[in-house]
């Protein structure tokens, strides 16, 4: 491995800690070491270039095929695959400059990650994070030795994010649901070569490229969207944070304060299960897989809550967040466990959400039916 930094890089970690890491001398200009051509060969040499993480700058410079130092230099030198992980502030991530250079770079084969929504440099968050280590160790693997499309022929519905209830047209209940291990799940069942509908709800980061969306904001357009693909679907994974319980009655019109009287208590109904009535309808040989968040005190609680839940709902396989200990909700990593419809646990799987959506894929894979002539 050899390590190339930008000017900018070194100011962060020095040259000495590069070396003595990768055993190698470093530079980030093409005009030491001459006699060796370094920004030739090193590109030359490379299997895989990885820019992680890569900054608007950067990817700016990458675009415009620029070769003012020895990264850039080795990037238009190199003829390997080239992955570069964006991490950056929000606006930056999002400004349109960068969305177009971020554009240019994927149609010429680099694979651009999308990155994590998290804590950002400073006090901000949102979307612009480095994605977590085992997540782009993973990717690098993959680019280097392709996966296996363990899915292909199959069609994947997969519901993602949080819904929102309405009570008037400016106000509503939802949930925090980021949308990131849904999301997580599209796009590795898409790299396992599977078609891939989303039903998206209210989510915090964009959706993968090469899905079929469907956009459901309350969770009775979640339910009709489901219901309806169900049909077509070797799996259904709930992957969403449905309501529970919606308001009795939307306003039509925007509800006023009132000097005179206090406000009206909001009136809630339940909403359907939208998992126990696809397990109901689910045709034969169809996968349907629940999730769950639970708080537990220990392990044993944890397990017994999600066995009682994945009895309660019936579905094949119940992916179960531990989401107690003083684990939040939105972070990067996060652990699950894959139970079996009798409650036995399958799988278990640590670290970034890519691993977890493959460990449940890797589930819902060996439940599938052999492939028949009519799936083409
Ligand atoms: N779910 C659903 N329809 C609902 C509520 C939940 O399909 N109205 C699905 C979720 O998508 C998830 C699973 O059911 O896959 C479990 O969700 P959860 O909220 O944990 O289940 P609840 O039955 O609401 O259990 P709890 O009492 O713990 O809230």
């Amino acid at each position: 491995m050899r390590v190339v930094p930008t000017a900018s890089a070194l100011r962060f970690v020095g040259a000495p800690t590069w070396e003595a890491l990768s055993g190698h001398p470093v530079s980030d200009s093409v005009w030491s070491d001459v006699p060796a051509v370094p920004h030739v060969s090193l590109g030359r040499w490379a299997d895989i270039v990885v820019v992680a993480p890569a900054s608007a700058n950067l990817l700016a410079r990458a675009a415009a095929g620029m070769s003012d130092d020895l990264l850039t230099a080795s990037l238009l030198t190199t003829t390997g695959p080239v992955l570069m992980a964006p991490a950056m502030h929000t606006e930056m991530w999002e400004h349109p400059a960068t969305r177009a250079n971020v554009a240019t770079l994927r149609s010429r084969g680099v694979q651009v990650v999308e990155p994590a929504v998290g804590r950002l440099t400073g006090a901000d968050s949102g979307a612009g994070r480095l994605p977590e280590p085992e997540d782009l160790a993973r990717l690098v693997e993959e680019a280097l030795e392709p996966p296996a499309r363990d899915l292909a022929g199959r069609h994947l519905v997969v519901s993602v994010g949080g819904t929102r209830e309405d009570l008037d047209p400016v106000r509503f209940l939802g949930n925090r649901s980021s949308g990131r291990q849904g999301f997580a799940i599209v796009e590795r069942a898409l790299a396992r070569g599977a078609e891939v509908t989303a039903v998206v709800g209210t989510v915090e980061v964009a959706v993968p490229a090469g899905a079929r969306v469907l956009a459901a904001t309350t969770a009775s357009d979640m339910r009709e969207a489901l219901l309806a693909e169900q049909g077509s679907a070797d799996a259904v994974i709930m992957a969403a944070a449905v309501a529970d319980f919606r308001p009795d009655a939307t306003s039509a019109t925007k509800i006023k304060k009132s000097d005179d009287h206090e406000p009206e208590p909001i009136r809630l109904v339940r909403n359907p299960d939208i998992l126990v009535e696809l397990v109901s309808r689910r045709p034969e040989g169809q996968v349907v897989v629940g999730f769950a968040a639970e708080t537990a005190s220990s392990d044993e609680e944890l397990l017994a809550l999600a066995r009682a839940k994945a009895a309660r709902k019936g579905c094949d396989l119940l992916v179960v967040n531990d989401v107690g200990g003083g684990r939040v909700f939105g972070r990067d990593d996060t652990t699950v466990r894959v139970l079996a419809a009798g409650g036995e646990v399958l799988a278990e799987a640590s670290g970034g959400k890519s691993g977890a959506a493959d460990a449940v894929l890797d589930e819902v894979a060996k439940l599938l039916p052999p492939l028949t002539r009519s799936h083409g």
